[in-house]
């Protein structure tokens, strides 16, 4: 009787016989080559981390391989200029952050600041979100020290806590899996606010009309406000209805850097039988991470997601064009985005020999402005920025694609929708000794809600001229 049992394959294994987890024999979708990986965490147990990375393979994909693609087309059309790309959130997403309020907040800000370009710019706007997953940290030192203690750098909540203590600062693999579920919880709610009802282009408006009113703004903007005003009540008054009014699309985006993580969540698309990464629509790879032998590359070459790269002030042209080579060898429209992040002061310069070059060479990727990571400085014991110079690199960006005839295609900016003082200047004139009134970036320094309007508001004017 015993023995007829255990033959069959859904009696319950004695504890002697090894357990069959069925997870455990889910192959790798992608058997990626031994490359070396920059700025990975010391996982202090790899068998842990090999334990999550099966697990997490067997959760669903967090986005679909055709919204993937909708999302290249969309790229496509800001490469040639049909299209302005806004990519912002948070420098690094924590799971305390991740409440209702505090993704509404983002989420607002990101629609007030897409009403504005969009009208400026007479074209549809791709709203990008640094959201749902962007959890993990290159950092330029391993280890931070404090009063002459010495830590491991925090590496973002995917890898280790913030808080200054050894326990703390332990690269921990479960993290991954609260990475997952944090990701489904924003992206559940972020799709729910986009297509229920909360992204209405004439809510966002009023927003922007509140923002105008409460003295946010100056004269210009008061006067760009009335016309959009102007222009919805026209619409409302020849009958214009349409879903599009009413719902947003609001892509996902992350910085590739967890190869286990990524890696874990690529699958294979049933419609075509090529890989996605499914845990984000966008993933970038960041300064750091670019080396052409890398792991990061060989990763996003395998994956057909829509990919950027940061580029710093130190690329080549030649650095350029191999990037090219390797993450976009067909030249697919859409594919790859160059996210450029000079600095105010060097982007003039360092900016138009890349632009020539790879245009020169026939590929067509879209150039998109992060203002933020090449203008971070220290000042009151804190990274900051100063709005000055956000903008100062935003008009050098757009005038060198104007000089160029190339098209400044977007931009990709750190952002929160909350009151924060972590950069300064902007019209409500933060200053240094307003750092510390609430400075609560877990990475670098955002800009606030009334910041970023301010910009798209800025944004808008060069728009007008594009
Ligand atoms: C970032 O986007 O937060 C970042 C680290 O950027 P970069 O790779 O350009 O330094
Ligand atoms: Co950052």
């Amino acid at each position: 009787m015993t023995k007829a049992l255990t033959a069959l394959p859904w009696a319950v294994v004695s504890p002697q016989e090894p357990v069959v987890d069925l997870a455990s024999a889910r192959p790798p979708i992608l058997d990626l080559p031994d490359l070396p990986a920059a700025q990975q965490p010391e996982w202090p147990d790899r068998a842990a981390l090999a334990a999550v990375e099966q697990e997490i393979r067997g959760l669903p994909p967090l986005v679909f391989a055709a919204e993937c693609d909708a999302l290249k087309a969309q790229a496509a059309a800001a490469a040639r200029g049909e299209a302005f790309w806004l990519q912002g959130g948070d420098c690094a997403e924590t799971f305390g952050g991740a409440t209702a309020d505090a993704i509404r907040a983002k989420l607002k800000t990101l629609l007030q600041m897409a009403v504005v370009l969009t009208y400026a710019a007479s074209v549809p706007v791709v709203k990008v979100g640094r959201i749902a997953g962007q959890f993990a940290k290159p950092r330029s030192s391993g280890m931070e020290t404090r009063d002459g203690v010495s830590l491991p750098a925090y590496r973002g909540d995917a890898v280790n806590g913030l808080a200054f203590t050894p326990e703390s600062r332990v690269p921990d693999p479960r993290r991954l899996v609260q990475v997952y579920n944090t990701s489904a919880a924003t992206l559940n709610l972020v799709r729910a606010f986009t297509q229920g009802g909360f992204a209405d282009l004439r809510q966002a408006h009023e927003w922007n009309k509140g923002f105008v009113r409460d003295g946010g703004a100056t004269q210009r903007y008061e006067q760009l406000a009335g016309e959009i005003d102007r222009a919805i009540k026209f619409l409302r008054a020849v009958g214009a209805d349409n879903p599009s009014l009413h719902r947003v699309d609001l892509w996902t985006s992350h910085e590739a850097l967890l190869i286990e993580y990524e890696r874990a969540l690529t699958r294979i698309d049933s419609r075509t039988g090529t890989p996605y990464d499914t845990s984000a629509h966008f993933l970038w790879i960041g300064e750091r991470t670019r080396q052409l032998d890398g792991a990061h590359v060989d990763l996003l070459a395998r994956v057909r997601n829509p990919i950027g790269v940061k580029l710093g002030p130190t690329t080549s042209p030649d650095d350029a064009l191999a990037l090219i080579e390797r993450l976009d060898p067909e030249r697919e429209p859409g594919r790859l985005t160059f996210v450029t992040r000079m600095g105010a002061g060097r982007i003039r310069e360092a900016l138009p020999p890349l632009v020539e070059k790879v245009t020169a060479s026939g590929a067509q990727v879209l150039w998109v402005c992060d203002p933020m990571h090449g203008n971070t400085i220290e000042a009151g014991g804190v990274k900051t920025r100063r709005f000055h110079d956000v903008v100062d690199e935003v008009h050098g960006f757009f005038d060198v694609h104007r000089a160029l005839g190339t098209v400044p295609g977007g931009l990709h900016v750190e952002l929160t929708g909350d009151d924060v003082t972590e950069c300064i200047g902007g019209a409500a004139g933060l200053a240094e000794p307003d750092l510390v009134l609430r400075y609560e970036t877990a990475c670098d320094p955002r800009l606030n809600h009334q910041q970023s309007l301010e910009l798209a508001f800025l944004v808008a004017e060069m728009l007008g001229e594009r």
